[in-house]
C-alpha cells in the first residue's frame, strides 16, 4: 500500500497533501527546543541582509526574526503558509522552491528550514537559490544529518515527533556536494546533538562538539554567491 511515508519524495503532490493535512498541528506540534535554536542562528547570519526569501517557510516564526524591509514567505503548501501568524508584514507566496518567478538577483538573503530532504531534487533548489540571489548574497539552509536520520525516524516511530512525510535525508556529504559554481562555502556544520531540555543545556552540549565540523541531528549549510 502506498503511503505518505513511503511515497517517493519527488512526487510534489504527496508532499503537498501531507503538510496541507499536517498544518492544523504543525505549528504547536513541532520541536521548540529546535525552533528556537533555527531562530537564534538565523539572527546570526542573516540579520544584516535587506531582501529576504523563506523557502518553505510553513508556520514557522523564523522570517520575523529578521528586520528586513522586503520578506518574502513562501511554501509548497498553501494551507502550511495560511497557518502562519508571524506574516504580517511579509509577502505570502505559494510555489515550488525548485522553480520560483524571481529575476536574477531579486534578494539578498535566502533560507530555508527543513525543506530540503522534501524536494525531489535538492540541489536544483540551491541552484535556484543561487540564481535569484544578488552577488554577495547568502543561502543558509537547515535540514536534518541524514547520517544520525535513523534517531528521527526512531522518534517517529515512538510518536515522539511529527510525522517527516515524503522525504530523504541528506548527510554530510551529499549536502556538501551541492554547491554550484558561482558560490563559496562559508559554513558547514552539524548542530543540535541533544534537543532536549533547557536553551543553555541545549548549547552547552553543542559546544562540547564545536571542533571540526560539530555533532548532531541537524546540519547546515551557508553559501555566498561570488561577486
Ligand atoms: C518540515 S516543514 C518545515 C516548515 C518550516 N520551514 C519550519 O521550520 O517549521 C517542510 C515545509 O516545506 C514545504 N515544502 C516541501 N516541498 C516544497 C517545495 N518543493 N517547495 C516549497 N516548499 C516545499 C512544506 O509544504 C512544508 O511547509
Amino acid at each position: 500500500m502506498k503511503t505518505p511515508e513511503n511515497t517517493p519524495a519527488h512526487d510534489l503532490a504527496s508532499v503537498r497533501a501531507h503538510y496541507d493535512q499536517l498544518s492544523v498541528r504543525y505549528r504547536d506540534d513541532s520541536n521548540q527546543v529546535c525552533r528556537r535554536a533555527y531562530e537564534a542562528l538565523t539572527r546570526e547570519v542573516l540579520s544584516d541582509a535587506q531582501r529576504v526569501l523563506e523557502l518553505g517557510a510553513g508556520p514557522s516564526p523564523a522570517l520575523s526574526v529578521l528586520s528586513a524591509p522586503v520578506r518574502v514567505a513562501s511554501d509548497l503548501s498553501r494551507e502550511m503558509l495560511r497557518a502562519n501568524p508571524h506574516l504580517h508584514e511579509a509577502v505570502r507566496l505559494v510555489a515550488d522552491a525548485q522553480c520560483l518567478p524571481f529575476a536574477t538577483g531579486a534578494f539578498d538573503a535566502i533560507f530555508c528550514v527543513n525543506v530540503l530532504e522534501h524536494v525531489p531534487d535538492p540541489g536544483q533548489l540551491i541552484r535556484e537559490a543561487a540564481r535569484i540571489l544578488s552577488p554577495g548574497g547568502l543561502f543558509f539552509g537547515i535540514t536534518p544529518n541524514g547520517g544520525t536520520g535513523w534517531i528521527l525516524e526512531l522518534l517517529e516511530r515512538l510518536r515522539l515527533k511529527l510525522p517527516e512525510g515524503p522525504h530523504r535525508f541528506l548527510d554530510y556529504a551529499e549536502l556538501g556536494s551541492m554547491l554550484p559554481p558561482e558560490m563559496t562555502m562559508v559554513r558547514h556544520r552539524r548542530f543540535l546533538a541533544f534537543p532536549a531540555g533547557p536553551d543553555a543545556l541545549v548549547r552547552g552540549v553543542d559546544r562540547l562538539f564545536q571542533r571540526g565540523q560539530g555533532e548532531g541531528l541537524f546540519h547546515y549549510v551557508l553559501m555566498r554567491k561570488d561577486r
